[in-house]
């Protein structure tokens, strides 16, 4: 890994307008249903991120042909000539996402090999919901240490029960179902910003879904799905960290694109904090104006609606200079308060009790080296940074690359100062100048 860091200067009062870029979570899944087509499909408000680029090359690997114009985010991917269904372990160890070519590949040829993609520090996330469902639709399914075999001739519609509402597992029963003949049912489903917004793209292609109440997908098999066009939802954990950082330093915001409609509790919590938040029209695009004596507030995270999991962190680092005390307890994934030993270095009081963290407020934080250990736990050390006295330098940084669109830049546009250091010459992973690609090199 080359020598890249992010380094954070004390920023107080960040403000202004900014404008964001599409859902991480949105894109990856979108990406992959591509191949339960043949044809040219086109796909907007693509980020320009390192996980965009690997789940380009995965897609690449299958035989598709790919272009991406990263200065207008705009992909064209091309699926008439995928030929192949299995995906090399280095290509799938980049990013859990990976697995969600298992739906699409066994829908268009019944047959996917891939190597589990692995935990993470979050947790070990295990794929065991995604495998038991497509079993039960008939596929076989062959391990051998790492690596996953699944065969099916046909796969056969039927009631599934998610007993956790998995949205990568919700994602991927659907992306098997929707040429199953008969109807499918997934009971306990995955209902994320994120996830209509793949069924928005599934419907395009020509699905037959229907979303009924207690969050129950009903899937009625069709023939054919169509190549489409979608512009992706904007992504509502960049505009929550984009907030964040505006309340954390006392500026003021506006993001006129923010998706508010899926940010109900969190811009609760946002307010309960003392910050004036303005919702747009059609619940579309938000204002905050800081409040000067923020509380603290607490919290758990949940499936949606209930507060995101992806923010956990980046609001955490907010809580540590609120007045009083936050609860924050993280019921989603297993180890996913990594980032408090690393605001502790930075002077925040916080105990833990299992999966729960007890955060005192202090007057301030102070710069010091941290470390990312996830994509949100970067974000959460950048917000951290903005508003300590001094310097911070956070090491770790592929994981910010992961999961945003060049962030750092919006953070500068609003009056932070914030660096991307990079020891290398930093290859970009799409040369915005000639508006191709180039592989990673890392
Ligand atoms: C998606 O991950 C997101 N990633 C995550 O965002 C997000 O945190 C998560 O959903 C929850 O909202 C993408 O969409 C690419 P899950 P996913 O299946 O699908 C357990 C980020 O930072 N589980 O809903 O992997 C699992 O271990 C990332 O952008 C099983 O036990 O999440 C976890 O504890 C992080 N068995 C819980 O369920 C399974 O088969 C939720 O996982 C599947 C999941």
């Amino acid at each position: 890994m080359s020598n890249e860091y992010i380094v954070v200067d004390q920023s107080l009062g960040l403000c202004g307008d900014i404008q964001l870029s599409g859902a991480k979570n949105a894109v990856l899944v979108i990406m992959a249903s591509l191949l339960l087509t043949n044809g040219k499909s086109i796909i907007k408000n693509v980020p320009n991120s390192k996980d965009v680029s690997s789940m380009i090359k995965l897609l690449e690997t299958l035989g598709a042909k790919i272009s991406f114009d990263a200065k207008n985010n705009i992909l064209e991917v091309d699926t008439s000539f995928v030929d192949k269904y299995a995906v090399p372990a280095e290509i799938m160890k980049k990013m859990r996402a990976s697995v969600l070519v298992m739906g699409s590949l066994l829908t268009r040829f019944g047959s996917v090999d891939i190597a589990l993609p692995g935990g993470c520090v979050i947790g070990k996330r295990p794929i065991n919901y995604h495998l038991k469902n497509f079993e039960k639709m008939g596929v076989r399914v062959s391990t051998s240490g790492d690596f996953i075999s699944a065969r099916t001739k046909k796969l056969e519609a039927k009631k599934l029960v998610l007993e956790y509402p998995s949205v990568g597992a919700t994602e991927n029963i659907l992306m098997a179902a929707v040429c199953a003949k008969g109807t499918t049912k997934i009971v306990n489903a995955a209902l994320e910003p994120e996830v209509l917004d793949f069924i928005d793209v599934l419907k395009k292609m020509g699905a037959n879904i229907a979303i009924l109440p207690a969050a129950t997908i009903e899937i009625e098999g069709v023939e054919t799905l169509q190549p489409i066009e979608h512009e992706v939802m904007f992504d509502r954990l960049e505009t929550g960290s984009l907030l964040l950082a505006a309340a954390v330093t006392g500026g003021q915001i506006y993001i006129p694109q923010a998706p508010v409609y899926a940010m109900d509790i969190f811009l609760m919590k946002l307010e309960e904090m003392g910050h004036d938040i303005q919702v747009g029209a059609d619940d579309v695009g938000v204002r905050l104006k800081a409040t000067a004596c923020p509380k603290a507030v607490s919290f758990k995270t949940g499936p949606y609606p209930g507060f995101p999991t992806d923010l956990q962190a980046p609001m955490m680092a907010v809580q540590c200079v609120a007045e009083g005390q936050s609860i924050i307890e993280e019921t989603v994934f297993e180890n996913r308060l990594l980032h408090v030993r690393e605001l502790q270095k930075m002077g925040a009081q916080i105990k833990v009790y299992h999966n729960k963290a007890i955060i005192t407020g202090v007057e301030e934080l102070y710069g010091a080296p941290v470390i990312a250990t996830d994509i949100r736990a970067s974000c959460a050390l950048v917000i951290a940074g903005l508003v300590a006295e001094g310097q911070t330098i956070m090491s770790g940084v592929h994981h910010w690359r992961r999961g945003y669109q060049f962030l750092e830049k919006k953070l500068c546009a609003l009056g932070a100062d914030v660096e991307f250091v990079t020891g290398d010459d930093e290859m970009s992973f799409f040369d915005c100048s000639n508006n191709v690609y180039k592989v990673d090199q890392k």
